[in-house]
């Protein structure tokens, strides 16, 4: 392999920002990668996207897709139309996908087709849960993939049973976990929470935007009826996901919920590790509150993330309103502090450097 190694980062979505910034720090010192990001544009809304390259420090990306948002088949689709032609001017050595979304299989698909190596941060987590649009997003990619960086141990276990190639799986830690630990001290500056007056005051943080939990108005309705029993206990504080915002309409949620637009990531971190639970429907934040060490209610039946309950604050309220105050009133009775996973230490960046030299030279 001649160097440097060119390399093409995908991000698109939200959650995959804080994955590639400690990538691209890592990149900057080494002299044999020449790393590009590639921004597909799933996410476009500065609150979704710019704010997170500014909070991130991410590079300018080399190209913006800006395919914006459509059904699964009409984005997926349409990022592979937009990016086969990059990868046709820019001929790199490799390509580099992360988490779960559609901008991660169609660029992994377009990769592979043009026998260009691939690699997926974050393979291997399975909800078993084929109904969730992100399973098949792992799956597929995970099964297309030359080299498979692994975020848990569970990940090792599912894609040895599912035969992938040994020396293609690497344990190479937690890059959201590196973003946290690297951003957390400087999200001392973010003004969110002195401004909302909760500084010293306890709360509750709540995220809500898989579309089994908010597309269904009965769904939404019964989740939201739980929320406002706990806020009786707890206040919360809701940032609202442009889709869960647009399924709410105008109305409030009630009770002692607050909206808030979306929150810049540094915003967010603070606020999370200021507050004394987290309800969400989110796979980052049941990573992110198991390191902070502050319970986590998950509103889904099944986690991909299985370490965050096992040895982590997470627990599975599941979506159902008795279930929910249910676990509610265990993490009242015991909140737990769990312990940190395995190589979620900061340092899963260095790492995956290296298990790519080394599966490219
Ligand atoms: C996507 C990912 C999900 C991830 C989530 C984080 C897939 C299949 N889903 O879901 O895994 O957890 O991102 O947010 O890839 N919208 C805006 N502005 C934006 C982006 C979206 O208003 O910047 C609105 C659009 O109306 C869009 C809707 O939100 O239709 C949903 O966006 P989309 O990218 O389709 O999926 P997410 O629900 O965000």
């Amino acid at each position: 392999m001649p160097t440097p190694i060119r390399i093409l980062c995908i991000a698109g979505a939200r959650p995959n920002f804080m994955k590639l910034a400690p990538l691209f720090r890592a990149f900057s010192t080494c002299p044999d990668f020449s790393p590009a990001l590639i921004h597909t544009g799933q996410h476009y809304d500065d609150k979704m996207s710019g704010q997170f390259f500014r909070d991130l420090g991410l590079p300018v990306p080399l190209h913006n897709l800006e395919v914006g948002s459509g059904s699964h088949a009409q984005q997926t689709a349409e990022i592979m139309k937009r990016f086969e032609p990059i990868m046709l001017e820019e001929k790199p050595h490799a390509v580099l996908v992360v988490g779960d979304v559609n901008s991660t299989v169609a660029c992994a698909l377009v990769a592979k087709k043009l026998g260009v190596f691939l690699i997926h941060v974050e393979a291997g987590l399975r909800s078993f849960d084929r109904a969730m649009p992100e399973e098949i997003n792992r799956l597929v990619t995970d099964s297309i993939s030359d080299l498979l960086l692994v975020t848990e141990k569970s990940g090792l276990q599912n894609l040895e049973k599912e035969g992938a190639r040994p020396a293609a799986v690497r344990f190479a830690g937690n890059l959201m976990i590196d973003s946290l630990l690297f951003h957390l001290p400087r999200a001392g500056d973010s003004p969110s929470v002195d401004n909302l007056g909760l500084k010293g005051r306890r709360f509750g943080l709540v995220t809500l935007h898989r579309p089994s939990n908010v597309d269904d108005p009965a769904q939404l309705g019964e989740i939201l009826r739980a929320l406002r029993v706990i806020a009786v206990d707890l206040p919360l504080y809701f940032p609202i996901h442009p889709r869960t915002r647009a399924r709410l309409g105008a109305d409030e949620p009630g009770g002692d919920i607050h909206l808030l637009d979306p929150l810049g990531y540094l915003d967010f971190i603070r606020m999370m590790s200021l507050s004394a639970a987290v309800f969400t429907d989110s796979g980052g934040i049941q990573e992110e509150t198991t390191a902070l060490r502050i319970p986590c209610l998950t509103l889904r039946n099944n986690t991909e993330r299985p370490i965050t309950v096992e040895e982590g604050t997470n627990r599975l309220a599941g979506t159902a309103y008795d279930g929910i105050l249910k676990a509610w009133e265990d993490v009242k009775a015991s909140p737990g502090r769990g312990r940190v996973p395995e190589l979620w230490d900061g340092k899963a960046a260095e790492r995956c450097v290296q298990a790519i030299r080394e599966a490219l030279t």
